[in-house]
């Protein structure tokens, strides 16, 4: 896909085959996530964990639905993989720079995930909801003092991208 194809057809994919995307496709998008600009050129105070043990997955699918008070949600959507990205638990003031980081981050691995024909969704719900659950935090094998902060669900899905209308009235705009 071209760019724009790519970026115009992009949208998030709930419901995945059960099947994981393949190694060098996986490498892709975690070679996309390295191309993502990050404040001050400081990508080290950046982390990503590939998550795809079915257990680990379940655990944080659970947490988020308690999170969200639905013990029938499923926030990861049964998708095979969870890539997580962490951050170094940022100064104060300075939080808006390690939500945008990681924001760019999921985005970029989203649009490489879409160009791949693989099914993607920003995940903040349940990676909040992970942050907040110890336990679990010491499973992930971050570096000291990283939290999580949101992913990306990622796996082969069913569902066939195709360039979609882009209302040009979605985002207020003003020019002066
Ligand atoms: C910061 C951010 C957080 C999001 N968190 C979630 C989430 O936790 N779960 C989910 O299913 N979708 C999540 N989404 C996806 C949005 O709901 C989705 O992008 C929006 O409704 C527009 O739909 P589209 O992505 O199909 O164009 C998130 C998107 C962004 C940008």
């Amino acid at each position: 896909m071209n760019t724009f194809d790519t970026l115009f057809s992009r949208r998030s994919v709930r419901s995945y085959t059960g099947e994981p995307a393949s190694e060098s496709d996986l490498e892709t998008i975690l070679k996309a996530a390295d191309a993502s600009p990050i404040a001050m050129g400081k990508y080290e105070v950046m982390h990503l964990t590939v998550i795809q043990n079915r257990e680990l997955l379940d655990k944080i699918d659970a947490a988020g639905a308690k999170f969200f008070q639905n013990p029938d949600m499923h926030p990861l959507y049964h998708a095979p993989a969870l890539i997580l990205v962490s951050t170094k638990k940022p100064e104060k003031n300075m939080e808006n720079v390690a939500y945008s980081n990681a924001a760019i981050i999921v985005e970029n691995m989203a649009i490489a995930a879409t160009a791949l024909n693989l099914g993607a969704c920003h995940i903040w719900g349940a990676a909040a909801a992970l942050s907040f659950d110890g336990e679990l935090v010491s499973k992930l094998g971050l570096p000291e003092g990283y939290v999580p902060c949101c992913g990306l669900t990622v796996g082969k899905t069913d569902e066939v991208y195709s360039a979609r209308e882009i209302p040009s009235d979605r985002i207020s705009k003003n020019r002066i």
